[in-house]
This record gives structure tokens, C-alpha cells and sequence, in this order.
């Protein structure tokens, strides 16, 4: 089959990351007679630098016409000055609101390789293997107003958390689906005892269960859900959460799977079905990590992972992605680490020989 893929590399470590990736996609395209036409698009902080806009005209247009979009990362000390009028993150904004990008789903599985890597204690983590939705394109992150101002008494900023009801009760309804295709438990997380839009949020969620008799639903405070995340994390199998929230707990999240570097991201606007394909877009979790870049020891992990989603979701090729996952447990069994998931006894390799070793894993 035939795809055509947009790859927005950006800032930091997103190109080294992305070219690991594209490797085994790459490798995948080979091994099982698929074309995968790649389109490199200009996105964030080399996007200001070239054209003035973190995201161009000509990036949201190939975005549009592809059938998926894989990206790096954003950002970096260069365009982070707080008077600047235009900064790499707004690209990032930006192509997720003009996509319309709504669900951001991201998936924290922890491989039985990786519970002794981390801080936290391997039978906390045992069986943990949950979906975190994260609302994308609304809440704090958009909402106006959202500005900052000057009065004699000093200065002043708004940002504005505001959700409609059409907007909660599509990310609840990918949260439920998400929930049915899995263990049938889903965790809305809030601040209901004291956001508005929170309230409105549960009552929602509470309408909306009627719908899925057979999913289990439960609320939790997104301070409480702070906490369970460390205590208890195998009690969750989906959380569906507003988009700030989301951003938060998948950081925490994160250090369950044992860095930031093992998580991969799609975005999507509906539910990704078994059977259909889904138009989306592909990243790591993490950010563009300037204090390594360039020196060849980011994990490319997160983002060949994303590529595994995109196989998954947008392609329908379920067999390929599970090649993929496969392909990283090996590599992982055989004992080589990036520098973030390094323990005593294992092997260190960089980002290149992480990305070769894996495409090198790729069996059909
Ligand atoms: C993420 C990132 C972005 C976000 C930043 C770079 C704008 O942290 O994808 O989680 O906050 O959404
Ligand atoms: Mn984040």
C-alpha cells in the first residue's frame, strides 16, 4: 500500500529522534511492500528562523493533503525570551487547532525490562498498562481572553478555562470507546470541587455513562489522580482529562515508563476504530530536550513508537505495528539503553545505534 507522511522534524532532538524513526519505518516499507512518501515540512523554532511563522502556510497545507503527519519536537532557549511575539510552541498550538486534533491519546505501558531502570519500586509498576486522553484543542491552552496587560496598580495576565458542552462530551465519548476496547474502566479526572467548567464536565460524564452501561466510570480529583499515579498506578486503565491536566499527569506518567523518552502521542479528530483508518499526528511526549541535542543520546524510543501508532491507527496495518513494538522489546531484552533508561549491567548506545538496532529487529 501507499501512504503519504508529513514529517515536521522541528527543534532539539526532534530531527535526531525522527530520523531513527523514519529508519524503521523505513525498514517496515521495505519488509512488507509498502511506499511511504515522505514530505519534510518546516515547523517551530527553525520555522521562525527561516520564514518567521512556527508554523508556515505551506506546512499546514501538506499536512492536509497527507495521510499522516510524524513530529519531532518544538522549542529551545533561542526563542524562549518572554517578550518574544512569536514562539516555536504557538506552531505546535497551532497545527493541532487547524487540524482539528481534539484527542490526544497517550498510551503508558511499561515494559517488564524497564521496571528496575527507574525511582520508583518495580512492584509498584507491576501491570501497569493504561491510555491517558488528553483534551487538545481547547481549555486553558486556547481560550480567550488570554493576554497580559498594564494598569497603574501594576501588571496583569488572564488565561481563561472554558469548555462547551460539544467539546467535553466528544473527548468523553473518545475516552469511553477508548475504555471499551480495553478494560471497561474509565477515570474522568477533574476539579470539580472548584472549576466551573469541571462541573459541568462530570455532570457530562455522568449523562454520557447511561450510553456505555458497559463501561465502569469513575471521577477523581486531578490532585488526588496526581497522588494515585505514584501509589497505586496499575488501579487506572483510561483517564480522559482537559487539556492542561493531561499535559501534567502524562509528564508524571511518564516516569512510570521510565522517562520521558518511552512515551509516544497521536493526536486524532474521533475515535480510532479497529478496521478504520484514522487521519492523526505522530510525537514523542517530550519536548525538544535543548540541553542535549546535538550530542547523539536522546531515546528515539518515544517517537518509533509513535510511528507504531501511526502504522496502527492511520494505516490499518496492525501486524506492521506490532512488529514495530516488537522490534523495541528485543533490543530492550538484549540489554542496550539510551543514557535516560541506563542501569548497572546494560549496554549504552546512542540515538543512531538505538534507531539501527531496531530497524535491524524488524521481522515480517
Ligand atoms: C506536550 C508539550 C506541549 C504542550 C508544549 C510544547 C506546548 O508539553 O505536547 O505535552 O504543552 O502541549
Ligand atoms: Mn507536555
Amino acid at each position: 500500500m501507499k501512504f503519504d507522511i508529513a514529517v515536521l522534524p522541528g527543534d532539539g532532538v526532534g530531527p535526531e529522534v525522527t530520523a531513527e524513526a523514519i529508519k524503521v519505518l523505513e525498514t517496515i516499507g521495505e519488509r512488507f511492500g509498502h511506499q511511504f512518501n515522505l514530505y519534510y515540512q518546516l515547523i517551530g523554532g527553525i520555522a521562525i528562523d527561516k520564514t518567521g511563522s512556527a508554523l508556515p502556510d505551506d506546512t499546514l497545507k501538506m499536512c492536509q493533503e497527507c495521510d499522516a503527519v510524524l513530529l519531532g519536537a518544538v522549542g529551545g532557549p533561542k526563542w524562549s525570551n518572554p517578550g518574544a511575539t512569536v514562539r516555536p510552541e504557538d506552531g505546535l498550538l497551532a497545527i493541532r487547532k487547524e487540524l482539528g486534533l481534539y484527542a490526544n491519546l497517550r498510551p503508558v505501558k511499561i515494559s517488564p525490562m524497564l521496571t528496575n531502570s527507574g525511582k520508583l519500586k518495580p512492584q509498584v509498576l507491576e501491570g501497569v498498562n493504561m491510555v491517558v486522553v488528553r483534551e487538545l484543542t481547547g481549555g486553558l491552552y486556547f481560550r480567550k481572553p488570554k493576554k497580559q496587560w498594564q494598569t497603574p496598580r501594576g501588571r496583569h495576565a488572564v488565561d481563561t478555562l472554558a469548555y462547551s458542552e460539544w467539546e467535553i462530551e466528544r473527548i468523553l465519548r473518545v475516552g469511553f470507546e477508548t475504555a471499551r476496547g480495553r478494560r471497561k474502566k474509565l477515570t474522568s479526572v477533574d476539579k470539580a470541587n472548584v472549576l466551573q467548567s469541571s462541573m459541568l464536565w462530570r455532570q457530562i460524564a455522568i449523562e454520557l455513562s447511561a450510553e456505555y452501561p458497559d463501561v465502569e466510570l469513575d471521577h477523581m480529583l486531578v490532585d488526588a489522580c496526581a497522588m494515585r499515579l505514584i501509589q497505586d498506578p496499575a488501579y487506572f486503565d483510561v483517564i480522559v482529562t482537559e487539556n492542561m491536566f493531561g499535559d501534567i499527569l502524562t509528564d508524571e506518567a511518564s516516569m512510570l515508563a521510565g522517562s520521558m523518552g518511552m512515551l509516544p502521542s497521536a493526536s486524532v479528530a474521533g475515535i480510532p476504530k479497529e478496521g478504520s483508518k484514522i487521519f492523526g499526528m505522530y510525537e514523542p511526549i517530550h519536548g525538544s530536550a535543548p540541553d542535549i541535542a546535538g550530542q547523539h543520546k536522546a531515546n528515539p524510543i518515544a517517537t518509533i513508537l509513535s510511528i507504531a501508532m501511526m502504522l496502527h491507527y492511520s494505516f490499518g496495518l496492525i501486524k506492521e505495528m506490532e512488529v514495530v513494538e516488537k522490534a523495541v522489546n528485543e533490543i530492550l531484552k538484549k540489554g542496550y539503553r539510551t543514557s535516560d533508561i541506563m542501569e548497572q549491567g546494560k549496554t549504552v548506545i546512542g540515538t543512531k545505534e538505538m534507531g539501527s538496532l531496531i530497524a535491524g529487529g524488524i521481522e515480517n
